[in-house]
């Protein structure tokens, strides 16, 4: 029965990772903000090639690639993103759309495999212009007035204009199908180190992480930096700087044993050497896969700014701006993880939560959904120098592909 294109190829799954990673590369990374040229090019280039994969290719109208099968038989979906943070590593994302189009490469065209692996690609899970975007949509939960609202983070440039500059106004954006999948699944580098550290080649995800973000913005009085006395300043910056200092002293007698939290931005207003900054703006995550130790921190928060501005002399206000749930991965994709992963990887894998974010906890809000982790070298990511050895890269590409067959064969 299988043919040539129904082996799997540890070779052209590298392959396929490096003629993704020469499309806007940057060192040994890649900056592939939402919406940018190379990574459009990147989409068109996943578009070309889902059809060698039996599939029908569509980017929709809110740059999400989907790659659909005609074949008789159950569907199972399988992806991750293309678009990468800035100046940024080259497997997060990437990875998870290839290892999709290998298993489809494979899978699809086995007249002994009833179904077929549909791929995806979601736009801006790397939250450019908001949070989870495109897998967002596509499970319905991005209304119109969610994208005219949209602003690219780093230019400010409106998401209306990035679609239309990139040929994808007036499309349609695809809504899932209701009952069409059996599932969702998506591999991803760890971006931590307990696979590297464990000698390890899989992570069976469990949960992924929620995620909530604030605007924390300081209001003080700007003015002269030479002849403005200390004891009368109302200086916004350093109204902040304090405040991420008590954050850092109070939140660990509330937080739960995993829970993080970052100041991941700060601004300045007017940012300028000689000028008392009248306002300050700090961007604030917390992540935990418990949303009452996120709640119980939030009301920490909250408190903290109210005693700030009751104290003086600056006044700070807390607004949320996303409230991610955290997501439970189905029982029966670990076990069909873990099951592959015992026949590809000598069983060397381990049950753990994910502390990013990932399309896939948007997906399990309407369909059974899992993920499997390689390992990622040192634990780096969300830099340039992100790395995953290629034997862990064709290993995890095996045991995906292996992952696929057995859940569509349930
Ligand atoms: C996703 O990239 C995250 O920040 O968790
Ligand atoms: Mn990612
Ligand atoms: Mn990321």
């Amino acid at each position: 029965m299988a043919d040539n294109r129904s082996q799997f190829d540890g070779a052209r799954v590298l392959a396929d990772l490096n003629a993704l990673r020469a499309i806007g590369t940057y060192k040994t990374g890649v900056h592939k903000p939402t919406f940018s040229e190379p990574h459009l090019r990147s989409l068109e280039w996943l578009a070309q090639r889902l059809p060698e994969a039996g599939l029908t290719a569509e980017i929709d109208g809110i740059g999400n690639v989907l790659g659909t099968s005609a074949k008789p038989g159950p569907k199972l979906l399988a992806g991750s993103h293309l678009e990468s943070q800035n100046f940024a590593g080259w497997l997060d994302g990437p990875l998870g759309v290839v290892y999709a189009l290998e298993a489809a490469r494979v899978i699809n065209p086995d007249p002994d495999v009833s179904g077929a692996v549909e791929v995806a690609s979601w736009c801006d899970e790397e939250g450019h212009f908001g949070s989870f975007l495109g897998s967002r949509s596509y499970v319905g939960g991005v209304s119109e007035q969610d994208i005219d609202a949209a602003r690219d983070r780093t230019s400010g440039k409106p998401m209306r204009d990035a679609l239309r500059e990139a040929g994808l106004a007036g499309r349609a954006r695809v809504i899932a199908e209701r009952g069409r999948h059996v599932g969702y699944l998506e591999a991803h580098i760890e971006q931590g180190r307990t696979l590297e550290d464990g000698g390890l080649a899989i992570g069976v995800v469990t949960s992924i992480v929620g995620i909530w973000q604030y605007r924390i913005v300081f209001t003080g009085e700007q003015n002269h930096a030479g002849t403005t006395r200390m004891n009368i300043r109302k200086d916004a910056g350093l109204a902040l700087a304090r405040f991420c200092v008590a954050i850092d002293e109070r939140f660990p007698a509330a937080c739960g044993p995993r829970t993080v939290w970052t100041t991941g931005r700060i601004t300045l207003d007017p940012g300028s050497p000689s000028i008392i900054p009248g306002q300050a703006e700090m961007l604030f995550q917390i992540r935990d896969d418990d949303p009452r130790v996120i709640e119980r921190l939030e009301e920490l928060l909250r408190s903290m700014a109210a005693e700030t501005t009751t104290r003086g002399p600056c006044a700070v206000a807390v607004e949320r701006l996303r409230t991610g749930a955290p997501a439970m991965m189905d029982a029966s994709f670990q076990e069909a993880i873990e099951a592959a992963s015992k026949s590809f990887a000598g069983g060397r894998s381990i049950r753990m939560p994910s502390a990013a974010g990932h399309d896939a906890q948007m997906l399990a809000t309407i369909m059974p959904a899992g993920m499997l982790f390689v390992p990622s070298i040192g634990g780096i990511s969300h830099h340039w120098t992100e790395n995953t050895a290629d034997a862990d890269i064709v290993t995890g590409a095996e045991v995906f592909v292996d992952a696929c067959r057995r859940l569509l064969a349930r």
